[in-house]
């Protein structure tokens, strides 16, 4: 893609992943975008790199509109390989720019970089950088998404760029947020949000949440939000600012998701009545068979549901593997404010249903207890009983939902 600019002389110059679908283990089925940024002013800068594979789609770009060798400043906003993998590549063209990062983004990137080449300033929370007709204030942002984060607020134009926060994993030919809705739709850019958020931010609900009082208390302007994955803010600002303020309180929806696999179809036999259960006490739900579903998007489901109930089989006395890699990548994502159940079939020893709750209470969600196991193969009796668990889950669902 060509480069796109923003306001008056500054760019985005970054590079569309049209083909990534594993994104250091977590699915995206949408692609993404490495987005990085250009102002063209007295003294050129350069805000973020891109990942390496696409280092000189963002360098083509960057030519356009200006020579690269021209840059004099480099602002490195978040050291993650899929940004900063980039910069050596980049440095090669400039090596006399001056490189500005926060001292967390300098003790990380000299790991892979040598610094001692390069004219490298630590910046923080405050401190600004007059580049001609603009000024840059950083502020730091650390966990939002690793400890050396910042954003870059470009005063005069009133653009926060925001590196990972407030991004999506979306490859589009769209590059604001007005134009894909009107050529997609709010819900998809929503719900992309919701995935992004879910599967790479929400063990920092509270640091997030943090920051965001912090930036209002700052109380600066804001035209634009331009992230480094995505499309870029400037039409849904508040939406995507109220979808956030849910999310860093992991609020939910009254609704319940059931994740679950199965060996031989009993475990599966037994989420049907209990989806019945819940429906026929009002509860909206989802069904995830997770070796038919990618793990991102049953994270993003049980981000969006109140009630998870979890179903797995026993093998060789514990969870199946595909369950207990599920609740891994789960347990790491620190989910908070969710009801939890299990339920599974076994042959003889049966653990997995214990098993379970044990990973749910290590995660400190609160428990509907006891789960229900079934025997080999599920008896009408049986499904009966997994309809009542349904029941019975939905009515504790609605009670927790309205007390917390
Ligand atoms: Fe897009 Fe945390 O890197």
């Amino acid at each position: 893609m060509k480069p796109v600019e923003l306001k008056n002389g500054i760019y985005w110059v970054g590079a569309v992943d049209w083909a990534v679908r594993d994104f250091h283990g977590y699915e995206t089925p949408r692609g993404t975008s490495y987005n990085n940024y250009l102002i063209d002013d007295e003294e050129p800068t350069l805000l973020d790199a891109v990942h390496h594979d696409f280092v000189e789609v963002s360098i083509e770009n960057i030519s356009r509109i200006i020579d690269p060798k021209k840059i004099k400043h480099i602002v490195i906003n978040h050291i993650e390989n899929d940004h900063a993998s980039g910069f050596a590549r980049i440095l090669d063209i400039v090596p006399s720019a001056n490189i500005y990062l926060t001292d967390r983004g300098k003790k990380g990137l000299e790991r892979f970089l040598d610094l001692s080449r390069y004219k490298v300033s630590v910046v923080k929370s405050g401190d600004t950088l007059k580049i001609g007709k603009r000024t840059l204030q950083f502020i730091e942002t650390p966990m939002m998404h690793w400890p050396d984060s910042m954003f870059t607020y470009i005063k005069e134009e009133k653009i926060l760029i925001s590196q990972d926060a407030f991004g999506q994993h979306l490859a589009t030919v769209e590059r604001f947020d007005d134009e894909f809705v009107n050529n997609r739709s709010m819900d998809e850019l929503e719900d992309s949000v919701i995935d992004y958020y879910a599967n790479i931010l929400m063990p920092y609900g509270n640091v997030i949440k943090g920051k965001i009082e912090e930036i209002k208390k700052l109380g600066i302007e804001i035209e634009m939000i331009a992230p480094d994955h995505g499309v870029i803010w400037r039409s849904h600002i508040d939406k995507v600012l109220s979808l956030y303020s849910d999310m860093v309180d992991a609020k939910a929806k009254l609704s319940a998701v059931i994740v679950y696999d199965t060996m031989w179809h009993s475990t599966e036999q037994m989420v049907f009545p209990i989806a019945k259960g819940l429906e026929d006490e009002g509860i909206p739900v989802k069904i995830i068979k997770l070796r038919a579903t990618p793990k991102s998007v049953a994270i993003k489901e049980v981000w969006k549901s109140r009630g998870v109930i979890v179903g797995s089989p026993t093998l060789n006395n514990g969870i199946f593997p595909s369950v207990a890699e599920f609740l891994t990548y789960l347990k790491g994502l620190r989910p908070k404010n969710r009801l939890f159940a299990a339920f599974g079939s076994y042959g003889w020893s049966g653990e997995a249903v214990k098993e379970l709750y044990e990973m749910a209470k290590a995660m400190k969600l609160e428990v509907f207890e006891p789960g229900i196991r079934v025997l080999y193969k599920p008896s009408e009796e049986d499904l009966n009983k997994c309809y009542e668990f349904g029941i019975a889950f939905g009515k504790a669902l609605k009670e927790y939902h309205a007390k917390t």
